[in-house]
């Protein structure tokens, strides 16, 4: 078909067919399709959206643009987590060893932070000499030897989304949820995977900011995933404070290991069992999400999941003694505090502002192209909910250029907000979305 007419039928609000689908991301992909017309293609879908078996096609071709792993060689069920973003979200460096403790395979492969959310890549590369560029052969090796692979999206993996998400990203039509589908579900099902716990955040922070559409989007994720043969769960997250304390690459890290040594902040500690547990359920560990919780708490308190990370942290060349003495990893020179202007309770900590700020001093980027500062950023003192003292510290700012910190003070200050009265922590976890078929949600 002409690309024209194709475009047109999308335009009119038709379904298109799987050739056809195909045959747009084959075609665009190898050069073929201007971004002219593709541009016009993704305004049409943004507009008239796709059904579910489009979704499913549109998610496959562009899985089938590149390469796929394939770890059918080991025995043991493998089992990923996908967070759709947000600021101090550094499940995956506990729940990824906490998970292959529990006895899942966990190939993860993860990108870096931008604007004011933050990336795996990058707290992962905050450990001196630790390196996610593996070859197959070594992730394959790394996976089978710690349980856990942690490594970065390579030119290899879905080409197409990334040609389509460059030429979204200047179109305005990144926000669809059939092109988010596509673009999430083809880089994660890349990973060969037997499933898949996906973190879809909610709140300010977060890319979908309204419940409904991050339910929109969970349902389309599930949908895709089963239809392509995986066990998928959502959970549905708040994310509209910064998740545990810490904000920054060094930070979130040593936050992680404390948190893997039994000394994590509460709502950190909270999600990573959860998302555990629902890992340890699609890799048929278990059947009951109680007991896979008490397995997250077991590997945590013999120590199991701090030694998987650790292992997998020296087979990456990275020096896992930064582990255990904090003062190896890169270190801020100054320190600011801001402390609360009047006695009450912490009422809000604005996600967005919060993470805007850490990346203004420098621990994330605002364009792709940007170098980051893996030393700065914000720890929280005081989490939503707290009761507070005038001229008590709520949070502290690590900077190493002192011409970023006044800009990065005065928006910390004017997002954090103080009730006189008792404020009640937010939910964390607001609905589970566990099933295809017009996807079955729990609400909390
Ligand atoms: N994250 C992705 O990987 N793709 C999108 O389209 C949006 C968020």
């Amino acid at each position: 078909m002409e690309t024209p007419e194709l475009i047109r039928r999308k335009r009119d609000g038709l379904v298109l067919t799987r050739a056809e689908i195909f045959d747009f991301v084959e075609r665009y992909t190898r050069g073929e399709i201007p971004d002219y017309q593709t541009s016009a293609l993704l305004m049409a879908i943004y507009f008239r959206g796709m059904d579910r078996r489009e979704t499913a096609d549109l998610t496959e071709a562009m899985l089938r643009s590149g390469r796929v792993l394939d770890f059918s060689a080991l025995p043991q069920a493998k089992v990923d987590k996908h967070s759709t973003g947000g600021v101090g979200d550094k499940t995956s460096l506990i729940i990824a060893p906490a998970a292959a403790a529990c006895g899942v395979l966990v190939p993860m492969i993860s990108g870096r932070g931008l604007g004011h959310t933050g990336g795996t890549l990058d707290k992962l590369e905050a450990i001196p000499g630790f390196s996610p560029r593996l070859s197959y052969q070594e992730f394959h090796r790394v996976l089978e030897v710690c349980g856990l692979a942690l490594g970065a999206a390579t030119e290899e993996f879905a080409p197409a989304d990334r040609k389509l998400y460059a030429l979204r990203d200047v179109t305005a039509t990144v926000e669809s949820i059939p092109l988010i589908t596509g673009s999430i579900m083809s880089k994660k099902l890349a990973e060969g995977i037997d499933g898949l716990v996906l973190d879809v955040k909610t709140g300010t922070g977060a890319f979908m900011q309204k419940l409904e559409n991050a339910r929109a989007l969970a349902t389309s994720l599930v949908n895709t995933g089963t239809a392509h043969g995986k066990r998928v769960h959502a959970l549905i997250t708040d994310m509209s404070q910064p998740l545990g304390n810490a904000v920054g690459n060094a930070l979130e890290v040593i936050e992680s290991v404390e948190t893997l040594k039994g000394r994590g902040p509460r709502d950190l500690v909270e999600l990573c069992r959860e998302l555990t547990a629902h890992m340890l359920v699609l890799g048929k560990v278990t059947d009951s999400l109680d007991d896979a919780r008490a397995r997250y708490d077991s590997a945590i308190a013999s120590g199991a999941a701090m030694e998987r990370l650790a292992r997998v942290v020296a087979e990456q060349g990275g020096n896992s003694r930064a582990l255990e003495d904090y003062s190896l990893l890169p270190q801020a020179q100054f320190e600011d505090s801001i402390v609360a202007p009047e006695d009450g309770y912490i009422a809000g900590l604005e996600a967005r502002v919060m993470g805007v700020a850490s990346m203004i001093l420098g621990a994330g980027r605002e364009r792709s192209d940007a170098t980051i500062d893996p030393a700065v950023g914000l720890v929280f003192e005081k989490k939503v909910g707290d009761a507070v003292c005038a001229g008590e510290r709520v949070c502290v700012l690590y900077s190493n250029d002192r011409s970023r910190v006044p800009v990065a003070l005065d928006m910390i200050r004017k997002a954090i907000a103080i009730s006189p009265d008792p404020v009640s922590p937010p939910p964390l976890v607001l609905e589970r979305i566990l099933h295809a078929e017009g996807a079955v949600t729990m609400a909390e």
